[in-house]
């Protein structure tokens, strides 16, 4: 039986709105909450909603802590595309969060294995992550696990798919896409009390659909959550249109 909670809105911002709201709701319940935190495009405007009640006073993140779930080899810290500059631009520049409670993986290291293993030791000293928040690659990978990913793993250093490299091209505006980053692992991702899957717009529903309804395992990385005792996924009608196991 999966744990797996699935929440369908009318539109993408419901959906949007839904997610910030669990994030606040858990932040109001535990001050010091251990966040994981997504990149890309789907996630901008839920950093927004964020960034917003963070300014009107609804929200505050000076107790607690974030790590960042993903992050590409090879590029210096302050490379636009960088997921360290984009968490800054998108979040952290608008919210309270205190600097030395920000922890995210150095993809511009020479020593990968040590600082996956670094990034690993300091989950724990933060005694895990509460609520890690994901998003979904077309391929339904999470992080940067793409399809084949042990279940176990940990933060590790991968290969990225062509699919991923040419989803994610338009932030390095021609330049090329590095072919290689640091993510945490899936077995990391299951080791989060909780757990919140964001989805919006149909290019993402096969991957939805997938990991809601396809058989459980690395061939279809977002269909871990489905082992997870405490996941859910928010979406938006367009997202759930494929889904046989719910109607929305
Ligand atoms: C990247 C990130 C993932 C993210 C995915 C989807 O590959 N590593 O964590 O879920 O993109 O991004 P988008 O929201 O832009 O479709």
């Amino acid at each position: 039986m999966s744990g797996l909670r699935l929440e369908v809105w009318p539109t993408a911002s419901d959906a949007i709105a839904s997610a910030a709201g669990i994030v606040t709701s858990r932040l109001a319940a535990n001050p010091g909450l251990v966040l994981g935190l997504a990149t890309g495009s789907t996630m901008v405007p839920f950093y927004r909603r964020l960034r917003h009640a963070h300014a009107e006073g609804r929200m505050s993140l000076a107790g607690a802590a974030a790590f960042g779930l993903d992050e590409y080899a090879g590029l210096p810290d302050d490379d636009p595309a960088s997921f360290r500059n984009y968490l800054r631009r998108h979040l952290f520049d608008g919210v309270d969060l205190p600097l030395e409670r920000i922890f995210l993986l150095d993809g511009g290291t020479g020593d990968a294995a040590s600082e996956c293993r670094r990034f690993e030791a300091a989950i724990a000293a933060a005694g895990g992550i509460d609520l890690q928040v994901l998003g979904i690659g077309t391929n339904a990978h999470i992080g940067f696990n793409e399809p084949g990913s042990a279940f176990d793993s940990r933060t590790r250093p991968v290969e990225l798919s062509e699919a991923t490299r040419a989803a994610n091209a338009g932030a390095f505006a021609g330049r090329v896409v590095p072919r290689r980053a640091l993510t945490m692992g899936i077995g990391t991702i299951l080791g989060a009390r909780e757990l919140l899957l964001l989805a919006t717009g149909r290019g993402k529903r096969a991957a939805v659909a997938g990991a809601v309804d396809g058989p459980i395992g690395p061939s279809v990385p977002a269909s871990a959550l489905r082992l997870h005792p405490c996941a859910t996924i928010v979406c938006d009608a367009e997202t759930a249109r494929d889904l046989v196991k719910t109607t929305p």
